[in-house]
């Protein structure tokens, strides 16, 4: 059955797989929370999609770009703050911590253009006085919960909490 906003029917599959990497598998999942196999194999496939979508330079996607830095180092606050402005299109949000005496933890949000993004991450990260730097890339529309076959994205039930 077809859904107005896209919702899908849900197909069951049957896969062949290695008893052990199975095994191996269950494990994984359980220590990460997932109650059910299926919804595990779902979220694989869906990091799968957007990785692939977030991979093309001209896509939309959204992100978070993690940083580490000692507000000590070589201005390295001032030259986060020039960066962020020279591309503040790109930036929605910023969220700082201050770790312990030294250390900082800023959070961006950022939207744009896969290759845009990515290069404006590499420049942040790339900063000296930068200690650890992540980029994660997601786009909103592969990662659509399709899976319910009820009603749309947040009618009907679903198995997550938000
Ligand atoms: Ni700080």
């Amino acid at each position: 059955m077809i859904w107005g906003d896209g919702v899908s029917a849900l197909s069951r599959i049957g896969i062949a797989i290695d008893s052990v990497l199975l095994e191996r598998f269950d494990r994984s999942i359980g220590r990460r929370g997932y109650t059910n196999r299926s919804e595990a194999f779902r979220d694989l496939i869906r990091d799968r999609l957007v990785s692939e979508q977030t991979a093309a330079p001209n896509a939309t996607v959204f992100g978070t770009v993690t940083l580490i830095y000692d507000h000590h180092a070589h201005g390295v606050s001032e030259k986060l703050t020039e960066a962020q402005h020279a591309h503040h299109e790109l930036v929605i949000s910023t969220s700082h911590a201050h770790l312990d005496h030294d250390s900082c933890l800023e959070v961006l949000i950022v939207q744009g253009k896969a290759g845009e993004v990515e290069q404006f991450a590499d420049r942040l990260i790339g900063l000296k006085g930068v200690q650890h730097g992540k980029l994660v890339m997601t786009s909103p529309g592969a990662a659509q919960k399709q899976d319910g076959g009820k009603g749309g994205r947040h009618a009907g039930k679903h198995d997550h909490k938000h």
